[in-house]
């Protein structure tokens, strides 16, 4: 019998990618693979590749350097280490990469990791594999389901798609070109999915897609589902404490999502809703479909549902044009929002999207002193948002023994790090936390061991057994 190869997944970028690496292993786990951390001693590694960063495909090409190296190494030990390219730079430049990194053996774009036992086949008989095709039927039926004992090790939350890619074609981003268009799952499928992880120990799950409010998936009543009549049906799956979702457009929020937050106490009262510029003239130059005034609007539907709701965002300073009145606008809007925390980024251009082709660039010194300012209000409400904490009870799932011996982590509704001192038998329950201190950006607290009519008044119904 052979021993099981090794496979190393090193993924870059957003939460896509993250379920996307879990897919591949799952994939090639009937052909006996096994996963290592360590490239040194893997027979497979594959670039799980990001395109929304700045200079994403030259980061692709030194870290291909890297393997050439480590795949020289391995071979003076008489072992051969193949390489696979997946993710968004193998959909936008796969050809380029076959050409420029003969490291390389396979390219896949996120649309074909299904075929990838069949690419490797491939690779091995004639030397090279690629495929980045758009394929017609639903990737996610092809993918393998994962083992239990797969689903049970990769902890309490799970991610599942619903949708993938986007229409929006906002001028400065790569996902309707890289995802493609916008493609909803079955409801019956994605009901499937999380019965399968709850049932082997998941309490949390996050629905993700590039647009994930677009959804539109196929009911089982043969109507169209909405994402609030999806997330009112996920609800009542038995074992689901916490749902999430993510990413979320503005012009997305319909009104079964907001009635979904006002009544679901499973759906967590936290939304990640990009607004990307306070200026409506840079937010009409991104084709973002939505003025300043739009978003405060979908902001008070939200906080008029449920009042404890928190938000994140992202932004880019120095689109084309950007003037310092139009950042003051976006300085303007994070004031008056408020939010838990947000990511920034400078606008950078991306081959093949229009706003590549915009002539009036910022200066670069221009981009960091406007970052700076941005990334120093947020981090100045983060901060207050996460010491606003202290003092109050509050609900935290419990996920893993945390780095200091004898505690727990889990975390708040918020996505909060909270630590407890507890055994780990209270892993993958949700138990009222009374947060003492906040240390950089985790809360440490205490488990409330009150007599039994004090707890039931702080459990919620999202509590777990
Ligand atoms: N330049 C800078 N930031 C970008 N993003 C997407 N494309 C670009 C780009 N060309 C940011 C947006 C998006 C996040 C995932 O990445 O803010 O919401
Ligand atoms: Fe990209 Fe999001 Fe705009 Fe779609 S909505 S084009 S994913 S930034």
């Amino acid at each position: 019998m052979s021993s099981p190869r090794k496979l190393h997944i090193k993924s870059y970028g957003c939460q896509m990618n993250v379920y996307d690496a879990q897919r591949m292993v799952d994939t090639l786990a009937p052909e006996g693979f096994v996963e290592t951390d360590s490239v040194g001693d893997a027979d497979l590694v594959i670039l799980n590749t990001c395109h929304i960063r700045e200079k994403a495909s030259e980061k692709v090409y030194s870290e291909l350097g890297r393997l050439r190296v480590a795949r020289e190494e391995a071979a003076t030990h008489g072992r051969d280490m193949n390489v696979v390219v997946a993710g968004c730079v193998a959909q936008a430049e796969g050809d380029e990469i076959i050409r420029r990194a003969p490291v390389v053996d396979v390219v896949v774009g996120p649309q074909s990791y299904h075929n990838l036992p069949q690419l490797l086949a491939r690779a091995r008989n004639e030397g090279r594999a690629i495929d980045t095709e758009f394929p017609v039927e639903d990737k996610f039926t092809l993918l393998p389901q994962p083992k239990p004992e797969m689903i049970r090790a990769r902890g309490v939350s799970a991610f599942v798609t619903v949708q993938e890619g986007c229409d929006k074609f906002c001028t400065f981003c790569v996902v309707p070109y890289t995802r493609g268009a916008e493609v909803s799952r079955p409801v019956a499928r994605i009901l499937d999915d999380v019965q399968r992880l709850t049932e082997n120990g998941v309490r949390e799950i996050t629905l993700i897609g590039q647009n994930v409010n677009a959804y539109h998936g196929d009911g089982p009543d043969g109507q169209t589902w909405s994402l609030g009549r999806l997330l009112y049906r996920l609800a009542e799956i038995p074992g689901v404490a916490r749902i999430r979702y993510s990413t979320s457009h503005p012009r997305d929020v319909d009104d079964d999502l907001i009635a979904a937050h006002r009544d679901l106490p499973e759906l967590m009262p936290f939304v990640h809703l990009p607004v990307q510029s306070g200026s409506d003239r840079i937010l009409a130059a991104m084709n973002r479909k939505h003025t300043a005034d739009d978003y405060h609007r979908v902001i008070e539907r939200f906080r008029s549902a449920r009042q404890d709701i928190a938000f994140s965002s992202d932004f880019i300073v120095g689109f084309p044009g950007e003037t310092e009145e139009d950042f003051k606008a976006t300085l303007a809007l994070v004031r008056q929002i408020g939010y838990a925390g947000a990511y920034s980024f400078k606008y950078s251009p991306r081959p093949g999207t229009p706003a590549a082709d915009m002539q009036e660039m910022v200066a670069p010194a221009t981009m960091d002193e406007r970052l700076a300012r941005l990334q120093e209000l947020i981090d100045s409400q983060q901060h207050a948002f996460n010491r606003a904490a202290i003092g109050t009870t509050v609900d935290v799932l419990f996920e893993r023994a945390a780095r200091n011996e004898g505690q727990i982590v889990g975390r708040t509704a918020y996505l909060q790090p909270a630590h407890v001192m507890a055994s780990e038998d209270i892993i993958g329950q949700v138990l009222p936390v009374t947060l003492d201190s906040l240390e950089r950006y985790s809360l440490l607290g205490r488990l409330v061991t009150a007599a039994p009519p004090a707890r039931t008044s702080f459990a919620s119904a999202t509590t777990g057994a």
